[in-house]
């Protein structure tokens, strides 16, 4: 299998030929990343003043935007941060049409998650091993508990230039677990009811969610797996989009500037094959329920 599906799309909105929109759920959910070479986000003449890494605030690792339509950690004066909002929401929106178009199955249970956009090169920048995205990961959250939900990510390179973003991606999700899972130790049952009383997480933590930010962790902090595992590199050109299921697809993220992303959660039972989502990968290791 390859890392990567090429897909011939050139709208944001469909309708999709369903050979097409086949292909695409059968690529996404086998653990591929969907390549949209001819599918570019394209800003407006104002909008070219926000490609700039004077907006971001440098208090976390991005610009986002809540569904609610707040915007954080984005510096600059009231007017960019005005054009900059609804830049990001015509991006989300162009987002939510061609997964809905694409995945019409699931349509009625996607939930839109926060929009981000990352103006600052990422090559050089300091993190401790595991904030460092440039180690190869599946996407796992400290404070957002996801129960085996899904997470699906739509990423568009809108470098002005010509400054690819460049992905690493390993193996397949079940041949990594079954390297990093040993490694993992389980918290004891109480410390999930602890952290939501004392309201360090939203929600209760699932032994799911302890297993995948356990997987994040352990895969990040072992030098020899990341070295030794076999990766593909990946250049993504300015003018080009691409997805996949982070939670699902080992990725690491190495050079590149100005690239917007949606991120989205779905439910496993909307799903076409719910028996390829991480948390089924992992009851049938383990034996057992994990939510
Ligand atoms: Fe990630």
């Amino acid at each position: 299998m390859s890392a990567l599906e090429t897909f011939d799309i050139a709208a944001w909105t469909g309708p999709f030929a369903d050979a097409e929109r086949d292909a695409a759920i059968r690529a996404l959910e086998g653990g591929q990343v969907l390549y949209l070479p001819h599918l570019p986000f394209v800003l407006s003449e104002k909008e070219k003043r926000l490609l700039t890494p004077d907006l971001f605030s440098g208090r976390a690792k991005n610009i986002s935007l809540d569904p609610s339509g707040k915007l954080k950690h984005a510096a600059g004066a009231d007017g960019d941060r005005a054009l900059l909002q609804g830049m990001m929401q015509r991006f989300a929106s162009g987002a939510v049409s061609l997964i809905e178009g694409l995945f019409p199955g699931y349509a009625p249970k996607l939930e839109r998650a926060r929009t981000s956009y990352r103006p600052v090169e990422i090559a050089g920048r300091k993190y401790s091993p595991v904030h460092d995205d440039t180690r190869l990961h599946v996407d796992a959250f400290p404070t957002r508990p996801m129960r085996g939900r899904r997470i699906l990510r739509l990423f568009s390179n809108i470098h002005p230039g010509a400054t690819p973003r460049v992905w690493n991606v390993g193996e397949p999700f079940a041949q990594m677990a079954e390297k990093i899972l040993p490694r993992v130790k389980e918290p004891p049952p109480i410390a999930a009811w602890l952290r939501a009383a004392t309201f360090q997480t939203r929600g209760v933590r699932s032994r799911y969610d302890d297993m995948m930010m356990g997987l994040h962790d352990q895969a990040k902090l072992n030098v020899d797996y990341q070295q030794a595992t076999p990766k593909t590199e990946i250049a993504f050109p300015p003018g080009t989009t691409w997805l996949c299921y982070t939670d699902q697809v080992m990725h690491a993220a190495l050079s590149g500037q100005y690239v917007l992303e949606q991120t989205f959660h779905l439910d496993v039972e909307a799903m076409a094959e719910p028996a390829r989502a991480p948390l089924k990968v992992l009851e049938r290791m383990t034996g057992r329920a994990l939510v």
